[in-house]
């Protein structure tokens, strides 16, 4: 492989990540320290604590991603950072390390939008993996998080028209909140995949919002419809202490129900998307990308039209550093280049880059 050598860092939420990626594509070292154990007990993301732990931990994930990738910052043809979308604090860390980064090692800075690092997520190719097709364009993608959930058309490299977005909620938050309504632990996705495994009964039902006639999204009423359906089974099983949680098989069958709506609706508007797009791959991004059902129901649909979907492995779906390595370089090749006056940008929206500006 060639290309650009590029030295990624993302600190836009709670992982400090730090990576070194060839061409676009090839992982020489990618180091992610999460934080999720430390906000556990708050079940979510504490702002301040988030950055502060990128403070502690910045260095230490650069040394490591260096010894992996048998390089120093030298070696590197630019330095990509992620700008925004995400906490200002946060940002704020990654955003002054990699200036000063740039500024002693005299390489070109470049700034990346995080979502479009979701969306290059599915470029990347393992340190040993073998050479596989790109994504082709047209391509739908859908990127659902804890922070984000949207559906966008690519007709080419850093070309974006997105198509739709959630209203309210993100999907990875809607799992969280619903995880702790039923007694689940942070974060709530994996619980409630794991919990609705061993669902027997697939009785409850979770309402759906369409939306019709959009490809938005909107999660906020299903969290509603979830705390009203726990109350009831609560009832049911006369539950009055609310430090007593509902029986394993209530749980499981409440979990399996929400789990269900939420890929049902993820699964639906996507494919409809790529068909009205003639999109020839589907691309699936983000924290939720992890989920079995959404993942399997989702290959199942693209199969059944013949439009391959590509599904990075499940640790380039959370955030990482990686993913904006493979989005630095793409702009890196446009010629595009940040000056020392790149600024967080806590709601950057997802839009074209303009060559030369920051
Ligand atoms: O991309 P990510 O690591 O961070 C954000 O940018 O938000 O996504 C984290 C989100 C959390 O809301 C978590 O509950 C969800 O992804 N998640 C899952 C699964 N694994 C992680 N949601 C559903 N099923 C999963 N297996
Ligand atoms: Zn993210």
């Amino acid at each position: 492989m060639s290309g650009p050598l590029v030295l990624a860092i993302e600190s836009s939420c709670d992982e400090t990540g730090i990576a070194v990626v060839e061409g676009g594509r090839r992982i020489h070292a990618n180091v992610v320290a999460s934080q999720t154990a430390l906000h556990a007990s708050a079940g979510g993301i504490v702002p301040e604590v988030a950055a502060r732990a990128h403070l502690r931990w910045i260095v230490p994930v650069l040394d490591e991603a260096l010894a992996d990738a048998g390089v120093t910052p030298r070696d590197a043809d630019a330095i990509a950072v992620t700008y925004g979308p995400g906490l200002a604090g946060s940002l704020l860390v990654g955003i002054n390390f990699a200036k000063a980064l740039a500024l002693v090692h005299d390489r070109p800075l470049i700034g990346v939008n995080h979502l479009e690092g979701h969306l290059y997520a599915a470029w990347l190719l393992d340190p040993g993996e073998a050479e596989r097709e790109e994504p082709v364009f047209p391509l739908v993608a859908l990127i659902v998080s804890g922070g984000h959930t949207f559906l966008v058309e690519m007709t080419d490299h850093l070309t974006y028209r997105l198509l739709g977005q959630t209203v309210d909620d993100a999907a990875g938050e809607a799992f969280d909140k619903v995880g702790r309504l039923l007694g689940l632990s942070y974060p709530g996705g994996p619980a409630i995949q794991r919990a609705a495994e061993a669902a027997t009964s697939r009785d409850a039902v979770f309402p759906r919002a369409w939306l019709p006639g959009t490809y938005d999204f909107s999660f906020s009423g299903l969290k509603t419809a979830a705390r009203r359906i726990v109350d009831e089974a609560r009832r049911a099983e006369g539950l009055d202490d609310p430090d007593v949680s509902l029986s394993g098989a209530t749980t499981a069958e409440l979990a399996f129900g929400f789990q269900d709506s939420v890929a049902d609706v993820l699964v639906t508007k996507a494919i409809r998307a790529a068909e009205e797009i003639g999109a020839r791959s589907i691309v699936l991004g983000g924290g939720v990308a992890a989920n079995s059902v959404l993942r399997s129901r989702l290959a199942e649909a693209a199969d059944a039209r013949g439009v391959p979907l590509i599904v990075p492995r499940p640790g380039l779906c959370t955030d990482n550093g990686a993913m904006i390595g493979a989005a630095g370089a793409r702009r890196f090749m446009a010629g595009e280049r940040a000056g020392f006056d790149l600024d967080a940008r806590p709601s950057l929206p997802l839009a074209r880059p303009v060559v030369g500006a920051t």
